[in-house]
């Protein structure tokens, strides 16, 4: 079965297609036509994804999932979350979001977050969301080329190295998407092969 995964992102897009299995497969937003950006308009990781979703089955009529996700700062009261792209302003800038991460948490003893991504699939008309949540440290520079967004100063519990220091392998086996995904996948997979 084929399934769209309605996302921009193309490093999203890398780090899903190997978790989705040899029963579903992922087709990106440029293989159904689909060029323009999505809607993110909604205050809530929970209302972004279904909009994103939502845009894509009510135009293009195909099973598909989009991902929203935050990064939740506990000494920031959650902040940056919903707005995580656009923390440091609306060029959705990496390194302009993680140094303000940085400045902000500069006098702050309390160094945990949490990466939390919401799925929202649209299948047949219904709605269906999954979580997942991975707890962490931010550090106070960044470290390790790989990944994107914030993982060069993110170490999640258990680990030593950042997200961007580990191999894709690793991160999705532990990853706030990782998790959603998986949920994800148990799901389609009992709809058709209960
Ligand atoms: P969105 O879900 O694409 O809206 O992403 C929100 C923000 O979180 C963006 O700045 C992304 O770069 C960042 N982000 C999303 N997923 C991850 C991740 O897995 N690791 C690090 N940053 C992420």
């Amino acid at each position: 079965m084929q399934i769209c995964f309605a996302t921009n992102n193309l490093h999203k897009l890398h780090e899903v297609i190997p978790l989705l299995g040899a029963d579903f497969q992922v087709v990106s937003l440029a293989d159904i036509g689909c060029t323009e950006e999505l809607p993110e308009n909604q205050s809530t990781l929970e209302g972004n994804s279904e909009e994103k979703a939502m845009y894509v089955y009510q135009r293009y009529q195909v099973a598909c999932f989009a991902d929203d996700t935050g990064l939740e700062v506990d000494a920031l009261s959650g902040e940056p979350g919903v707005y995580s792209a656009r923390y440091a302003g609306p060029q959705r800038n990496n390194e302009a979001n993680i140094r303000l991460l940085l400045e902000k948490l500069s006098a702050k003893e309390d160094r945990s977050a949490q990466f939390r991504t919401v799925i929202t699939l649209v299948l047949d008309e219904k709605k269906y969301q999954f979580e997942g949540v991975v707890r962490g440290t931010i550090l106070r520079e960044p470290s390790g080329r790989g990944g994107f967004g914030y993982d060069p100063v993110f170490v999640p519990d258990g680990y030593a190295q950042t997200f961007a220091s580990m191999r894709l392998e690793e991160k999705n086996k532990i990853s706030h998407r990782g998790k959603a995904i998986r949920k994800l996948v148990d799901f389609l997979q009992n709809q058709f092969n209960p």
